[in-house]
């Protein structure tokens, strides 16, 4: 399949966007999922976890290049082997949110994990004060499946940490295709 739609292309990340990768890390904007993590990234550390990332085989780290406005984010996953699943993980830079640019790495990366790898669930972490990622995956579909009241501080107050996640079924009945293999 494409990794490539509407003016948006996925890749694999290169020394040059550590620097970026770890401004979006540093940044409690969009170092979403939690708060509490210490804006302590530098491109060093980034380049070390990229390099030991990449040997994973059943993990992806991908760059959100855009025609429009260059690199824009960042998506990744990890699959978890006994549940069939993997967990998403996406950053969008400040600058470029609100252009649906999450909605198209997301169905990207979506349609490879249900389509190619024959997933049955995929899930991502997030956390009730940040309702505009809450809001964006359940546009998309997901919906809160864990929720771990008071898990997380942002701004300093707490927030419920939440686990989102979409079923193989809901996928394919939610986007209108037909799913040729089913459920593993
Ligand atoms: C969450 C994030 C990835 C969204 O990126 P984005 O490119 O702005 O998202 P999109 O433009 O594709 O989608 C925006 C959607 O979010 C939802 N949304 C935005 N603001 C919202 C709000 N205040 N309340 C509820 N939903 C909201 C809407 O559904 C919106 O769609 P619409 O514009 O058609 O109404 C981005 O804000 C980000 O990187 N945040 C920091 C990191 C993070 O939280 N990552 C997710 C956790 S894994």
């Amino acid at each position: 399949m494409e990794f490539s739609r509407e003016g948006v292309t996925l890749r694999p990340p290169t020394e040059d966007d550590c620097q970026f990768l770890a401004d979006l890390g540093n940044n409690m904007k969009t170092q979403g999922w939690n708060q509490r993590l210490p804006p302590i990234r530098v491109p060093e550390i980034i380049s070390e976890r990229m390099k030991e990332g990449l040997k994973k085989p059943y993990k992806a780290m991908l760059m959100i290049d855009t025609d429009q406005d260059g690199t824009v984010g960042y998506i990744n996953y990890d699959e978890e082997k006994p549940r069939l699943g993997a967990t998403l993980g996406l950053i969008i830079g400040e600058d470029y949110w609100g252009k649906g640019y999450a909605q198209i790495a997301t169905e990207i990366v979506l349609e490879f994990l249900f389509e190619e790898r024959g997933l049955k669930v995929v899930s991502a972490w997030s956390q009730s004060g940040n309702v505009r990622a809450v809001g964006a995956a359940e546009k998309m579909g997901f919906k809160v499946s864990v929720r771990v009241r008071e898990g997380t501080i942002m701004y300093g107050q707490l927030h419920d940490t939440l686990c989102l996640d979409m079923l193989r079924e809901e996928y394919y009945e939610s986007r209108g295709k037909e799913d040729k293999i089913g459920s593993c």
